[in-house]
């Protein structure tokens, strides 16, 4: 059977690739605003497609946007699969950066002569979420799907989320499954791909800071207040030593010691490093003391400032004291950190270390613990056979330094375990202008997915 399914999937890689164009052609920016109306009509396209491929598929309200969810009729004695994935986007910007239009999906060969598809969100997630389409369509013609399937399409993922739990809550019984499965990440490189077993959770915080109650002149002023902006950047400024570390009192406490085993697994894996940095055109890395850059991408908490506003942006000079200052900040991190711990931390420290004459606020962008889910299970042995049939190679198992904040909400909403196998390549541009998606990646990640359903039937 799953020979016939491939053959059917071989033979439509054209029509595949142009009906993911059409759905990378609607700029469902899930942050903007302007755009709800685009996040909508993307709910509506795909609740279509899956209907038109014989599931039952509705578009759900939430308090933001909408979610998808369709399913296939539950039989008896079929484990139950629920495919999560998000049809939401990054925004594009910035615009002038981009070599193709953004939502006009071009295919066209990238810096290393692969063909891929560029757009906004080609892999990040709308490309890995039609590589399923495209499968279960497949098994839909050749008779039905070998599994019970549960599809849920989020429209939030990129804002963290805030409609998914409630919405999981309300709808625990149509939801009910055996296993979650969401390929949202990568391989370990061209050619090695991966099973991820951990990804690192997020903490957003921003800080404000307010001195004098309106804008002043420099010279009037300047060196008799406090300048909000001038705190700012010192304040920013200890939030690391000099050997890398992040220095907020409790940072580490619950932050557990890399394994042995796991020290070996990672020295194996084929991590140029030369590579890695020549890429970002850096002649070389940051981070903490006495590790790896691969330990320090997985196995270790970050603070990063992600964005910062003081004084005057315009063109040319003003001499002028800003009332007012501000910054993001993203903490990621590893399996063990309390999330609401890290907050409390990070707020103290700053608060403690801004002068009295200045005001300090907080607001909260995200907050989600990082996630492990086991390795030797049967699922991913059988996650593994399928990558085997999709890119013809047994995985390697991976962590991730990027967040998918779902994966424990399954566990602690629906008591299952989350497969992470994803057809990214570490060199995708996610979130970054020229975003793309490699096709033999999309091609390899359709197989893989057909593959994967077949196997899975086998669970129970
Ligand atoms: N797909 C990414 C997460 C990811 C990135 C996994 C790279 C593996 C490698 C996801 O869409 C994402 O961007 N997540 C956010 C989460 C946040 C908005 C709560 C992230 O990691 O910043
Ligand atoms: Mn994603
Ligand atoms: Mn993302």
């Amino acid at each position: 059977m799953l020979a016939k399914v491939l053959q059917s999937i071989d033979a439509r890689r054209e029509r595949a690739l142009g009906e993911l164009a059409e759905l990378l052609a609607i700029p469902s920016v899930s942050t903007s605003p302007a755009h709800a109306d685009d996040v909508r009509q993307c709910a509506v396209h795909l609740a279509g497609v899956l209907g038109a491929i014989g599931l039952s598929a509705s578009v759900r309200e939430t308090a933001g946007h909408p979610i998808v969810l369709a399913s296939t009729s539950r039989r008896e004695n079929r484990p139950t699969i629920l495919f999560y994935a998000h049809y939401d986007v990054q925004p594009p910007d910035p615009l002038e950066l981009w070599r193709t239009p953004p939502f006009e999906a071009t295919v066209a060969k990238d810096e290393n002569g692969f063909d891929a598809i560029f757009a906004r969100g080609a892999i990040d997630d709308k490309g890995q979420l039609w590589c399923h389409v495209e499968a279960i369509r497949a098994w839909q013609d050749a008779g039905g799907m070998p599994v019970n399937l549960v599809v849920v399409l989020e429209g939030e993922e990129e804002i963290g989320s805030p409609s998914l739990e409630v919405f999981v809550r309300e709808n625990r019984d149509s939801l009910r499954a055996d296993l979650c499965v969401i390929s949202d990440t990568g391989l370990f490189a061209r050619g090695v791909p991966a099973i991820t077993y951990s990804l690192r959770g997020l903490v957003y915080e921003e800080v404000f800071l307010t001195g004098p109650s309106h804008d002043l002149h420099s010279g009037g002023y300047g060196g008799a207040v406090p300048n909000p902006a001038n705190v700012l950047c010192e304040l920013l400024a200890t939030l690391h030593d000099a050997d890398g570390r992040v220095n907020i009192p409790g940072f580490y406490d619950e932050v557990t010691a890399l394994t042995a085993d796991e020290k070996v697994m990672w020295a194996k894996l084929p991590f140029d490093e030369r590579h890695f940095f020549d890429e970002l055109k850096l002649s070389s890395g940051f981070g903490e003391k006495g590790f790896t850059t691969l330990e320090r991408l997985w196995a270790r908490p970050t603070c990063d400032i992600n964005g910062i506003t003081a004084g005057y942006q315009g063109h040319g000079a003003k001499t002028v004291i800003g009332a007012k200052a501000s910054a993001k900040v993203s903490m990621r991190l590893v399996p063990n950190q309390d999330p609401m711990k890290i907050q409390r931390a990070f707020r103290a420290a700053l608060a403690e270390r801004c002068p009295r004459n200045v005001k300090i606020e907080f607001a909260n962008h995200g907050l989600s613990p990082a996630a492990i889910v086991p390795i030797d299970t049967p699922a991913t042995k059988l996650a593994g056979e399928a990558l085997k049939v999709g890119f013809g190679k047994e995985p390697a198992f991976i962590r991730s330094g990027g967040s998918i904040p779902v994966v424990g909400l399954m566990k602690k909403e629906l008591g299952i375990d989350t497969l992470l196998v994803g057809f990214g390549l570490p060199d995708d541009r996610v979130h970054s202008p020229n975003e793309k998606m490699d096709l033999e990646c999309f091609y390899a990640g359709t197989r893989t997915a057909a593959a994967l359903y077949e196997k899975l039937a086998l669970l129970k």
